[in-house]
């Protein structure tokens, strides 16, 4: 103990020494806990660069827009490399050579839902929770496949209890329990703008998760690393808990990643606009990097090419495929050291009487990393085309622009183009959900016949 009261002083956070001082035992032990985890020299660090001065992000002069593949395929030699790709992604499936990764350890702030993300009722017609749309769209998946498929779902410390919790109560969604494995993200403390760490309670810094940057060693050193070495998983299929319109296995993207060599490949959507909120794919001095939408200078991002179109066409929706290889080696020393992104928030704390304060503006910065930091790092990283109605449909909002509405209106827009496929066709201004147990893809929806359940009015759901 006294080790680390000397230590909070030489490192500026005195008031963190008086207040173990005061606290009671049962408080004290709590945050002792909590002290000892901290690396405070490397703290120190990142207070001095991100927190006492906003650190300054400079544009590299070379900046240039990244290559990708496009999506439908273009020629006809694109096309013959398109099928083998996609059988090769089966063959992946079959084999049981991917593992589904969903990162669901973040706060969802911005939606305002008191409980996990991943518990909130998405679909259109019945409401089903993003976590129950995930799961049965992966029993179809195995099914489809006749394939042992394993789904890691990562949490942080705010929601791993809740979350585990929510699956026991629904029995797994009727997937089996021990192909999901939930493993827990780090968490790092909220810094008061003169570089103190906050309390957050009696008996608690104020933490939160780490950032989706903490997927690589958290993968690590929760053991699911080396469980999915075991269960001779190769490639992690990865996508947000927040957008179920994400297919969860797509071989054409699994096969590609394979053929490519690449160590984590990603999606990318052609912006609706220079300034839409996405980051954007680039390379610089030879290496692939998104720079966040907020970083890119208007010039840039408003550059056009002869065409009319986009110069920085290329912007991410956070879908990625990953070699386990490549998570192998960037946490093999038990350290990874992506790059911290600052966020200014009104983080409560507690004052020096003991009472909790809830700020009305920013008072505190959370650091977090992000995963597509990990791009400059992979070997041969592959970027595929995607589309808008048939990948991305993001749940940040509880309206407007990428929210609840705009994401239950995409899924049943992506469901009656299904139906019509089937041949099957509704009114206009109906709204429709097919059931992922039924059909997860186009070649389901042709192929799998449906029953039509009338719900309420303008409200269909086919299973
Ligand atoms: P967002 O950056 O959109 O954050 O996360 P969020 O927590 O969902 O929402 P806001 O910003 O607080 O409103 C994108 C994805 O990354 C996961 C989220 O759960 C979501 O699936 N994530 C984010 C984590 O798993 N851990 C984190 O630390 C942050």
């Amino acid at each position: 103990m006294l080790v680390l009261l000397e230590k909070l002083c030489s490192y500026g956070q005195e008031h963190l020494a008086q207040y173990l001082k005061k606290c009671n035992e049962e408080e004290k032990n709590s945050l002792l806990a909590q002290l000892q985890e901290l690396d405070f020299a490397h703290l120190d660090k990142l207070i001095k660069e991100y927190v006492v001065k906003k650190p300054l992000f400079t544009i590299p002069d070379d900046l240039a827009p990244a290559p990708f593949f496009p999506y439908p395929a273009e020629t006809p030699e694109q096309k013959e490399y398109y099928k083998k790709a996609e059988e090769v992604g089966i063959e992946l499936l079959k084999k049981g050579k991917i593992g589904l990764l969903t990162v669901a350890g973040g706060q969802g702030t911005r939606l305002g839902f008191d409980g996990p993300k991943g518990t909130y009722p998405i679909t259109p017609v019945k409401k089903k929770s993003l976590f129950q749309y995930f799961a049965e769209k992966l029993t179809r998946v195995s099914e489809k496949y006749g394939a042992n498929l394993h789904w890691f779902i990562m949490t942080s410390k705010i929601n791993d209890g809740a979350t585990k919790a929510f699956f026991k109560e629904n029995d797994f969604f009727g997937f089996p329990a021990e192909n999901i494995h939930f493993f827990t993200q780090g968490t790092m403390p909220a810094i008061g703008y003169d570089g103190k760490l906050l309390l957050g309670g009696k008996d608690t810094l104020a933490l939160s998760p780490d950032g989706h940057g903490g997927t690589f060693l958290a993968l690590k050193k929760s053991g699911s690393l080396a469980m999915m070495k075991e269960l001779g998983i190769e490639y992690l299929s990865y996508f947000q808990i927040d957008n179920p319109l994400v297919p969860m296995a797509d071989p054409l993207f699994l096969g590609l990643h394979h053929l490519e060599e690449s160590e984590m490949s990603s999606r990318m959507l052609p912006k609706t606009n220079a300034k839409e909120k996405l980051g954007n794919f680039c390379i610089t001095k030879g290496k692939l990097e998104i720079i966040e939408y907020s970083d890119m200078p208007d010039a840039l991002a408003e550059r056009t090419n002869p065409d009319g179109t986009l110069s920085f066409l290329a912007g991410s929706p956070a879908i990625h495929v990953i070699s386990c290889s490549f998570v192998e080696r960037l946490t093999e020393k038990g350290i990874l050291n992506l790059p911290w992104h600052r966020a200014d928030k009104k983080v409560p704390f507690l004052d020096e009487n003991n009472n909790i304060i809830k700020p009305e503006e920013p008072n505190a910065v959370k650091l977090e990393s992000f995963i597509f930091d990990a791009l400059p790092l992979a070997k041969n990283p592959m970027i595929l085309e995607g589309a808008r109605s048939e990948h991305f449909a993001p749940t940040k909002n509880p309206t407007g622009v990428d929210s609840v509405e705009s994401c239950r209106e995409m899924l049943s827009v992506r469901d009656t183009k299904r139906l019509a496929l089937a041949g099957i066709r509704v009114p206009e201004n109906v709204t429709v959900e097919i059931s992922p147990k039924s059909v997860c893809d186009e070649e389901d929806a042709v192929k799998v016949p449906l029953k039509e359940i009338h719900v309420a009015e303008g409200m269909f759901y086919y299973e």
